[in-house]
């Protein structure tokens, strides 16, 4: 292996595989679905669940609007889906339409919760924030929805029952599975 060295950043996949996940968001009687990749938890205490998005995209105007935003982790026979929402424009098109996106009610906010996601979180919008083409949107975690069977009795992805999306960039989709899981024991200083 050669390692290479250079200042030219290009667009640092490097660090990928990351969960592919997909943002709901409605305001003025208008609902969409845009997937992400770049987003993460922020705090435990207050729970503060963080997105990038271009300010461009037809889901950051409807955030913007609502004060609002959903994320939702679907498994990976819903990975079509995810690459579906996400190379669509929602001010072209009605993608809970056209892709045929199955929708629960939420509790606290007016966000889409998708049927098929093993895990969704309502967020009220607390922060919007310029970071160069991407904006940080932080939202405090209101509401959790998940399924039960989905995870173990500590809440982790019980990945013998649920496969993740994961994304390597430049439409590339993988998953992994129960057989890699480690369980390390902690250090102890
Ligand atoms: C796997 C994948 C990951 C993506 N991650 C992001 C992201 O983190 N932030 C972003 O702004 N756009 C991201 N996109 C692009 C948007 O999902 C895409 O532009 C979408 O069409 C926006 O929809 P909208 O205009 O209806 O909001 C991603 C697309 C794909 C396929």
């Amino acid at each position: 292996m050669t390692r290479v060295i250079s200042e030219n950043v290009g667009a640092f996949y490097h660090h990928h595989p990351k969960v592919a996940a997909i943002v709901t968001a409605q305001a003025k009687g208008k609902k969409n679905a845009m997937t992400v990749d770049w987003h993460t938890s922020l705090s435990l205490n207050p729970p503060l669940y963080g997105i990038c998005i271009v300010p461009g995209r037809f889901t950051y105007q409807l955030i913007i609007d609502s004060k609002e935003f959903g994320i939702n982790f679907l498994p990976f026979e819903a990975v079509d889906l995810i690459h579906q929402v996400g190379s669509s424009g929602g001010q072209q098109i009605d993608k809970f339409q056209r892709f045929n996106i199955a929708s629960d009610e939420p509790i606290k906010t007016r966000v889409p919760i998708l049927k098929a996601a093993y895990a969704a979180y309502e967020c009220q919008l607390v922060d919007d924030r310029d970071y160069g083409d991407h904006n940080l949107l932080v939202g405090k975690i209101v509401a959790v929805h998940r399924l039960q069977e989905a995870f173990t009795p500590e809440e982790m992805l019980d990945l013998d029952k649920v496969r993740p999306v994961l994304y390597l960039g430049d439409e590339l989709y993988l998953t992994s599975s129960g057989d890699t899981v480690r369980h390390l024991e902690s250090v102890g200083y």
